[in-house]
């Protein structure tokens, strides 16, 4: 049996990796995993349950059990997530439980903890695959890898209109700085650095608008699966 597709698309936040990633699942009707939503969650859980982000064993624990649930609602639309049967999506939207994320994430037992996780998305007809270790760690086998960047002072401008956007209240100068405190960790973490895996294929987005880069990947699909270029 030949196996299951997979994009990834892997970058720092604010470069519109999760809105292209959605309108590619919506494109070519393939799965779509945030893998971001999960480092997320662990985050939230741990702050409900009052764990150390020092006691690593109980974050492993914590990111191995999680009772966790994702619905795609479609296009434009936030993925639901249902922890422990509470709708948590506007929860760990905060720039607050994304900084936490980023603390958990860099733990390695964690990380091993999810992997499995991740790789249960790989379901036919394909997956795209959002987030920053992808293409080097979860799916190096993966088809085609997207890695996105733009300037730190676009992606907090994009980040800033998303979250004001999903009526959560920011300032661009706090938003700034932990963007740039979020990407240097995640850039120097020993574990699965943010880094674009040597076959990915990167794209500068700082001057483009979301249709332009859609475009432009969705030229690279065509190439790559060319049973999908007439599709795409
Ligand atoms: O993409 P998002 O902003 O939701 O990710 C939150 C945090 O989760 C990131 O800053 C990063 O530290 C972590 N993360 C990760 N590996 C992934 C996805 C997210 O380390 N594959």
């Amino acid at each position: 049996m030949s196996k299951v597709p997979v994009i990834t698309v892997d970058g720092p936040s604010g470069t519109g990796k999760g809105t292209i990633c959605g309108l590619l699942a919506e494109k070519l009707n393939w799965h779509l995993l945030d893998s971001g939503a999960l480092y997320r969650v662990v985050a939230l859980a741990a702050e409900q349950q009052s764990l150390s982000m020092d006691d690593e064993a109980a974050l492993a624990r914590l990111a191995a059990t999680l009772d966790l649930k994702f619905e795609n609602k479609g296009i434009g639309q936030d993925i639901v997530v249902i922890y422990e049967d509470k709708d948590i999506t506007q929860a760990i939207r905060t720039e607050k439980c994304g900084n936490a994320a980023s603390l958990v994430a860099a733990l390695a037992t964690v990380r091993e903890s999810l992997l499995n996780r991740q790789r249960e998305f790989r379901q036919l007809p394909g997956l795209i695959a959002d987030g920053r270790d992808m293409g080097t760690i979860v799916f190096p086998d993966a088809e085609l890898k997207v890695f996105l960047t733009a300037s730190p002072a676009e992606r907090a401008e994009r980040r800033y209109k998303q979250l004001i956007g999903k009526g959560i209240s920011v300032n661009l100068r706090d938003l700034s700085a932990d963007i740039a405190e979020r990407d240097k960790r995640d850039k120097e973490r020993l574990v699965s650095p943010l880094i674009p895996a040597e076959d990915a294929i990167v794209i500068d987005t700082t001057k483009s608008d979301i249709e332009a880069v859609n475009k432009q990947i969705l030229s690279l699909v065509g190439k790559r699966f060319t049973d999908l270029a007439t599709f795409v």
